[in-house]
């Protein structure tokens, strides 16, 4: 057993089947065609944990090392935590002998020292961005997007950057200030916020202003898709990650960084995307229901639906 701390559920199988399929194709691609084994290939996975879940049943990373056959000719580990670090280095040692690197640093400034290294003549890379929060800094997204040479796996915490959009005022300012070090941009706060303005009711000469947050689930979403497009040639459909309550999670992106290879890169993770299983048409629903009660829109969106069957109730 390992210290890694347990977390995840179907999700975490959902994400990692995913990428796994991803760097199956990847590395059989850049094997196979002559003119793409011109390229030494690696995969960079940036928070990389210990290697293994705590339940064996949701299986293990570790399983990402010796899988690929073709392999892949360098495997970047990062990790901040030393007794992770540690775990992972013993996992890495009892695989068949690969190019390894197990770094235990920060991920955001490790990746910012690895793309200055990266030589994009010669190397193409896949990242994997596993944060379990809102930790990764959009400059480390775009330093990988300016390579040109990088396909990017990352996951999106949707559900603790919408915790931080508070409803009925902007967020305090260290959140404010961590959702412009993800998104990159201040601009969220005019995207995802509205002013209403009314005259007051105790002076009608006065007028109250009142924020409000406007944003839901699509454009907090689209937001993030149009911020990775200013740094990446393409960018798949998002994989939505929800837990077993029904609440959603994560959204999970592949963004393309080689012109060249956009088009091809983009076809396979879509079409690993669009199979995966689909138990979350019932999940989307009950969030959408938890978001429209807890919006106070409950009644409205009730009298709409029963207003399709009972027509005296529009008219009522
Ligand atoms: C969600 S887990 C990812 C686990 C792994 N990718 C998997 O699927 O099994 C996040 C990991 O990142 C590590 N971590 C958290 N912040 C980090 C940082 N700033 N730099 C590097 N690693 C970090 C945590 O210790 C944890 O092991």
């Amino acid at each position: 057993m390992t210290s890694q701390d347990e977390f995840g559920g179907a999700w975490t199988q959902q994400k990692l089947g995913a990428l796994g399929k991803y760097l199956q194709a990847y590395t059989t691609i850049f094997k196979r065609n002559p003119r793409a084994q011109f390229y030494s290939i690696s995969y960079v996975d940036a928070f990389a944990g210990t290697g293994t879940l705590q339940r064996p049943e949701l299986g293990r990373l570790a399983d990402l090392i010796p899988e690929f056959e073709p392999p892949f000719d360098e495997y970047v580990f990062i990790e901040k935590s030393a007794a992770k670090c540690r775990e992972l280095r013993a996992i890495a040692a009892g695989q068949p002998p690969r190019n390894i690197k197990n770094l235990n640093e920060d991920a955001n400034s490790a990746i910012l020292k690895w793309c200055k290294s990266f030589d994009a003549g010669r190397q193409r890379a896949v990242v994997f961005l596993d944060p379990f929060g809102a930790s990764v800094k959009w400059e480390v997204i775009a330093a990988l997007g300016r390579t040109h040479a990088v396909d990017l796996w990352v996951l999106f915490p949707y559900s603790a950057i919408n915790r931080m959009l508070v409803r009925d005022r902007k967020p305090p300012e260290p959140w404010a200030r961590r959702l412009t070090a993800v998104f990159g941009t201040r601009e969220w706060e005019k995207a995802f916020y509205s002013t209403s303005a009314f005259p007051s009711l105790l002076d009608s000469t006065q007028r109250v202003e009142l924020i409000h947050k406007s944003a839901d689930y699509p454009d907090i979403t689209d937001f993030f898709i149009a911020r990775l497009k200013n740094e990446f040639k393409a960018v798949s459909k998002p994989l939505p990650l929800y837990n077993s309550n029904g609440s959603l999670l994560f959204m999970f992106f592949f963004a393309a960084g080689n012109k060249r290879s956009a088009k091809t890169g983009l076809t396979i993770a879509n079409s690993i995307i669009g199979g995966c299983p689909s138990r979350l048409r019932v999940p989307r629903f009950c969030a959408f229901l938890r978001e429209t009660v807890h919006s106070g829109m409950f009644p409205c969106f009730f009298a709409g639906f029963l207003s399709r069957f009972v027509p005296s109730i529009s008219s009522a």
